[in-house]
C-alpha cells in the first residue's frame, strides 16, 4: 500500500517547509515538491500541519496500583493515544516483589499481546538489583529495553534503597542504558503522611500537603548526585515544580548527563484543584501532586530553554466512581494517577502556541526529543526518507472543548474538562496505515509493534 500526502506544511524539530510525502509500505520513501508519483491513496493536507507522530514515553496501561488496576488496557489506551496523535508509547514493566526483571518483562508482553493500536516499548522498573543481575539487565538491553526506572518514593511497594540506586545507575550506565528516576524523598514523606492521618487530615488536598515541592527537589538533588557519583546518565520523570527542575539544570551545568520531563497536567493545573467539593479533588491525586501556580510558567520556560527535554503524561487513569472512591475515608487510599494520553499533543500545542514556541520546538518536546533520548531516532520522531511513516495531519485552527463525554480514554472524567483549545489531530498514520480518520478509529488492535530501542542519546 502506498500513500501520497500532498500540499501539507511539514514540520520537524528542525524544518518547516511545504512538500509532498510518499509512503511506500511502512516507511517514508520520498519527500519533495509536486511529487509526480502515483499512490494507492492520496490525502490532501492543504492548510494543515504534517508532523511526526507523537511519542508519549511515560504511560501506565493496566497497571496494578493502589489496590486496583489502571482503567485503560493496552487496547483502549493505545486507541485513545492514536486519537490524540500519539503513535508510540513507552510503558513500564514493573518488577513486583519476588519477580525477576525477565518475569516482569514477560508479564507486560503477555498483557499487551494482540492489543496495541500503535507502536510501543518498555522501560524496566526495577525494585531489586544486585550486581549479579547485570547479565539479566544486559539481556533486556539487547532485547531493546534500554531504559531502567527506579523509585525513590512509595516505601514498601516500589522504593529502593540507596545502594540499589547506585548499582542500577552504574550498571545501566556502563551498558549504555539510561536510568529513569521517580524522585521524591519517600521516607520523609511517609512520616508526614503518618502525622497528617493521625491528626485526622484525610481529604484529598492532604496528598499535596504530604509531598510538597521541597521533597521533590530533595529527591532530584539526591538522584542527580548519585548518578554523578556512579558516572551514569539520569533522567528524572514527571517533574512538576521549578525547584526540582533547577536541580537537574544545576547538575547538567556541572557537566553531567542529567535530563528530565514534565507532564501535561503540571503545565496547566495547580494545587487549587484539590479544593474541589464532593471529593472531586481525588481526580487530581497523582504523584508528584499538583503544586502552587507559580511553578507553571517556569516549567514552560524550562521546556523552551531545554532545561527539560519533553512532555509526557504519566497516563495512569482510574475511574472516579469505584476507583478514586476507594480513598473516600483517607487520601492515602486514593489510587495515584490520572488520564492524559489522548490530550497531550493538543494541550501542549495549545499551551506552546500561547507562549510563542516555534512549531519546531513543539515537535521536539512532543516527539523528537523522546525518540532521541530513548533510543528510537531516526526511525521515530521525525519525517524523513527511511523513517517510519508515523504521521499526523494536524489542524492548527480547529477549536474544540475537551470533555470526558467525547474522549476515548477508559475513564469517567477528564483532567481538562471544559477547556477550550485550538488544534486537533485530524488524520493519523501509524507505519503508513491510516488509523484515525473522520473521527473514527480505522485500525486493528494488535497492529502496533514492539520497538526494539537502541542506545539513548544522552551525551
Ligand atoms: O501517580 C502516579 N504518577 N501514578 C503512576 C505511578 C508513578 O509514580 O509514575
Ligand atoms: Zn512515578
Ligand atoms: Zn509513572
Amino acid at each position: 500500500m502506498s500513500v501520497l500526502i500532498k500540499n501539507g506544511r511539514i514540520i520537524t524539530a528542525t524544518d518547516d517547509y511545504s512538500a509532498d510525502i510518499l509512503i511506500d509500505g511502512e516507511t517514508v520513501s520520498a519527500i519533495g515538491k509536486n511529487l509526480p508519483m502515483k499512490a494507492d491513496r492520496t490525502i490532501d493536507a492543504k492548510g494543515k500541519l504534517v508532523i511526526p507522530g507523537g511519542i508519549d514515553p511515560h504511560v501506565h496501561m493496566e497497571l496494578p496500583f493502589g489496590g486496583t488496576v489502571s482503567s485503560d488496557d493496552f487496547k483502549t489506551g493505545t486507541i485513545a493515544a492514536a486519537f490524540g496523535g500519539t503513535t508510540t508509547i513507552i510503558d513500564f514493566a514493573i518488577q513486583s516483589k519476588g519477580m525477576t526483571m525477565t518475569q516482569a518483562h514477560e508479564a507486560w508482553i503477555a498483557k499487551s499481546e494482540g492489543k496495541c493500536a500503535i507502536d510501543y516499548g518498555w522501560h524496566m522498573a526495577i525494585t531489586k538489583f544486585e550486581n549479579a543481575d547485570r547479565a539479566e539487565m544486559k539481556k533486556l538491553y539487547d532485547a531493546g529495553v534500554t531504559t531502567f526506572k527506579i523509585f525513590l518514593a512509595y516505601p514498601n511497594v516500589l522504593m529502593i534503597d540507596q545502594p540499589t540506586v547506585y548499582r542500577v545507575m552504574k550498571n545501566a550506565g556502563e551498558l549504555g542504558g539510561l536510568t529513569l528516576v521517580h524522585a521524591e524523598n519517600g521516607e520523609a514523606i511517609e512520616e508526614r503522611i503518618r502525622i497528617l492521618v493521625s491528626e485526622g487530615k484525610n481529604e484529598p488536598k492532604y496528598h499535596a500537603v504530604s509531598r510538597p515541592p521541597i521533597m521533590q527537589a530533595d529527591g532530584v538533588a539526591r538522584a542527580v548526585k548519585v548518578a554523578e557519583f556512579a558516572k551514569a546518565p539520569v533522567f528524572i520523570v514527571h517533574v512538576s515544580c521549578e525547584s526540582a527542575m533547577m536541580e537537574i539544570v544545576r547538575s547538567r551545568d556541572d557537566g553531567n548527563p542529567a535530563y528530565g520531563e514534565t507532564c501535561t497536567q503540571y503545565l496547566f493545573l495547580d494545587e487549587s484543584y484539590y479544593d474541589k467539593p464532593n471529593f472531586e479533588g481525588a481526580k487530581y491525586v497523582f504523584t508528584p501532586p499538583l503544586v502552587p501556580k507559580e511553578n507553571i510558567e517556569p516549567l514552560w520556560k524550562g521546556l523552551k530553554l531545554g532545561y527539560l527535554q519533553e512532555v509526557s503524561t504519566d497516563h495512569c487513569p482510574f475511574f472516579f466512581k469505584g476507583q478514586k472512591e476507594l480513598g473516600k475515608e483517607t487520601f492515602t487510599k486514593i489510587p495515584n494517577g490520572g488520564p492524559g494520553v489522548e490530550d497531550r499533543l493538543s494541550m501542549t500545542f495549545h499551551g506552546a502556541m500561547q507562549r510563542s514556541f516555534s512549531l519546531n520546538k513543539f515537535i521536539d518536546i512532543t516527539s523528537t526529543a523522546s525518540a532521541k533520548m530513548f533510543g528510537m531516532f531516526p526511525r521515530k520522531g521525525t519525517i524523513a526518507v527511511g523513517s517510519d511513516a508515523d504521521i499526523v495531519i494536524f489542524d492548527p485552527e480547529k477549536e474544540r472543548t475537551i470533555s470526558a463525554k467525547t474522549h476515548h480514554m477508559n475513564c469517567d472524567y477528564s483532567l481538562f474538562e471544559g477547556w477550550k483549545i485550538k488544534g486537533e489531530p485530524q488524520t493519523v498514520l501509524s507505519r503508513g496505515k491510516v488509523i484515525i480518520e473522520d473521527g473514527q478509529y480505522k485500525g486493528r488492535p494488535g497492529e502496533g509493534k514492539f520497538i526494539k530501542r537502541g542506545e539513548c542519546a544522552t551525551a
